[in-house]
């Protein structure tokens, strides 16, 4: 089995100096306007210093319909273009590989931020406040694909190693990937395939447009009984994306010790099955050295975290000792910040239970 310090590559050969990914984390920091502040870029800096072998960016919207939260980094327009140049050139100073990971909302991008109602896939039930989704037309759908497309060119201009597509936690792209979000009558609802057109033809757009060396990796949610998708289903999605250019798989497990009723972790389950035709990051609750071990044991080639990485920035570079237990929450808002969270990052992780010693 390999250890957190050894290198790997992804599909289109590009080497990762170790096992350790940074997952997105929204953390509100970007200015209004969609570009990316001094504080964003001084908190992802400050992972890539602390060794992690991928850095990758907060969940970015690739159109102003597809903003999720108030000071989310955008990648729809060139006027993103400075502030993602200016990340990817500092960021290249240190040995990490970078990633902007692109995504819409659909229907969970708010009409008070965006101003519109939400689209998704179908009509669909959001909340008594915000009501129904509204259903894209088909050529809205292939605007948006198209604004992918853009947005992952902009991620290449700027310097990036690649994009990460935001396939996981119910988003836009998870929205036309589940039974429950996408009763679609067009080419792209349906049975699985249909479904996942709308995730194929963003590889695809993307292929077109960019070098070979910039890679694609696609985020999914292996289960979520909300959006409608079954293990099965990814499965069947993993079949489908094996057949694309993509370079990597990225499963957002939330907790990668949980069991299925076979007794197999979700990692243990796609690893089996896949991570011979392509490399897999599995994240999940992994805090110290032996969680990482535990997951790298179970087949994926890389371990990803995010709550773990705001305390301990230098989490990548200290993991490979196999002792490494680092402290757990709840943190003071003094130790956040000595770890480079700006004052609204660390309020924003007041909202998360048991984090912040004065949050929830
Ligand atoms: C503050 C915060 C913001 C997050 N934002 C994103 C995001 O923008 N995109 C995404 O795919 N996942 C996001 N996540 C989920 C993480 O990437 C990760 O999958 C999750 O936190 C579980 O990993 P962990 O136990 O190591 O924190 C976020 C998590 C946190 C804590």
């Amino acid at each position: 089995m390999p250890s957190m310090d050894e290198s790997w590559q992804l599909r289109n050969g590009l080497v990762i100096p170790n096992r350790s990914v940074l997952a997105a984390m929204t953390n509100k920091q970007s200015h209004v306007d969609g570009t990316l502040s001094d504080d964003e870029a001084t908190f992802l800096l400050r992972r890539a210093k602390g060794g992690f072998g991928i850095i990758t960016t907060a969940a970015s919207h690739v159109q102003e319909s597809g903003q999720g939260w108030v000071g989310e980094l955008g990648v729809w327009g060139d006027h993103h273009l400075p502030g993602l140049t200016n990340l990817a050139t500092r960021l290249k100073e240190y040995e990490a590989r970078s990633f902007v990971q692109i995504f819409h909302g659909g229907m969970r991008a708010p009409s008070s931020i965006t101003g519109q109602q939400p689209c998704s896939a179908s009509e669909n039930y959001i909340s008594e406040k915000e009501g129904n989704s509204r259903e894209l037309t088909t050529q809205e759908v292939e605007e948006t694909i198209s604004a992918f497309v853009d947005a992952a060119k902009r991620c290449e201009s700027a310097g990036f190693d690649g994009v990460e597509l935001h396939g996981a936690h119910g988003y836009l792209i998870a929205q036309f990937l589940g039974t429950n979000t996408n009763r679609r009558s067009d080419q792209f609802g349906g049975n699985m395939k249909a479904r996942c057109k709308f995730l194929l033809e963003i590889i695809r757009g993307i292929r077109t447009v960019v070098h070979p060396d910039f890679a694609i990796m696609v985020r999914l949610s292996p289960v979520s009984e909300e959006i409608g998708i079954t293990l099965q289903d990814t499965k069947q999605v993993i079949e489908l994306l094996l057949e694309e250019e993509i370079d990597a798989l990225h499963i957002s497990c939330w907790d990668v010790f949980e069991k299925q009723q076979n007794g197999r972790t979700i990692t243990e389950e796609i690893c089996s099955a896949y991570s011979d035709s392509i490399p897999i990051v599995s994240t999940g609750s992994v805090w110290s050295a032996k969680d990482a071990q535990f997951v790298l044991d179970r087949g994926a080639q890389a371990v990803g975290v995010a709550r773990v990485a705001l305390p301990h920035p230098d989490w990548a570079s200290l993991v490979s000792e196999p002792t490494y237990n680092p402290s757990r929450p709840p943190f003071a808002p003094k130790q956040l910040l000595s770890a480079d969270l700006s004052p609204i990052f660390v309020d924003y992780m007041r909202r998360w239970k048991g984090f912040v010693t004065d949050g929830r």
